[in-house]
């Protein structure tokens, strides 16, 4: 695990953007693993204005996210999908198809996350992954006590996640129960993996994360301690509490 630290949200993202416009200069049918939340919405602006400049094309690169809601059909606005289309696919030339979110509606959700992983394996796996954290640690909706080994699956989440998230909804009593996730096998089989974290709220998963060396199912983000080629990139607030 390599720590790059930086000095706030939008150096996290400029070091975030480096690394994969230099991996997708490279393979353009680079695969990219994305996930939502604040924390990569810069790395999203930042890859959205090098493709209007032509500086980068994702014509034949691939993406599969980490996550989706239970209960919330794509066009919610809330949905991953759509913050997925509101921050990056709407305003890239990535063609439809060309990316992949679970369907948090579909009727067999076993199924779905069966269909999920087949799909990443037909692509070929993960090229680049990219993660956020959140303040238990959680990596995808991995709560603390996921498996290491765990596959794309259902989960409920915990109440922790739903309050950090409510911020997003209108009441916190609408923030679903339930989501879809990779799982920490399916995020460690990802060639490379990026972790962004940037702010206070993250200082404590940071500290914890950074005093470990290996895997403790009690921080879902230490499994990232097992992968060869992981990229830590904080900023200071959230680096403030690593002794
Ligand atoms: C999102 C995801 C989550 C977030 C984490 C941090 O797809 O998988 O693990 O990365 O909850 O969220 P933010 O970035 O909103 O602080």
């Amino acid at each position: 695990m390599r720590l790059i630290r930086v000095k706030d949200y939008a150096a996290m993202s400029d070091e975030a953007f480096a690394i994969v416009y230099e991996r997708m200069s490279a393979n353009p049918k680079l695969t990219l693993g994305l996930a939502t939340g604040s924390t990569p919405v810069g790395l999203y602006e930042r890859l959205v204005s090098a493709v209007q400049t032509g500086k980068l094309s994702f014509r034949e690169a691939r993406s599969f996210n980490l996550d989706e809601y239970v209960g919330l059909a794509p066009d919610h606005p809330q949905s991953y999908a759509y913050f997925m289309r509101e921050h990056l696919f709407d305003h890239i030339d990535l063609p439809a198809g060309r990316w992949d979110i679970p369907s948090g509606i579909a009727p067999d959700l076993d199924e779905e996350c069966a269909r999920y992983e087949a799909a990443i394996e037909a692509a070929g796996g993960i090229d680049l992954q990219i993660l956020g954290i959140g303040p238990n640690g959680h990596i995808g909706f991995n709560e603390p006590g996921t498996p290491l080994e765990s596959r794309t699956h259902v989960v409920e989440l915990t109440e922790s996640t739903r309050r950090a998230n409510a911020r997003f909804f209108e009441r916190p009593e609408e923030v679903p129960t339930h989501a879809i996730t990779m799982g920490l096998g399916t995020i460690l089989r990802a060639r490379e993996i990026i972790l962004l974290a940037s702010g206070e709220s993250k200082a404590e998963a940071m500290a914890k994360l950074l005093s470990l060396s290996d895997f403790d199912p009690e921080l879902p983000a230490s499994a990232l301690h097992r992968h060869p080629e992981v990229w830590v990139i904080a900023d200071e607030a959230a680096l403030s509490r690593v002794r």
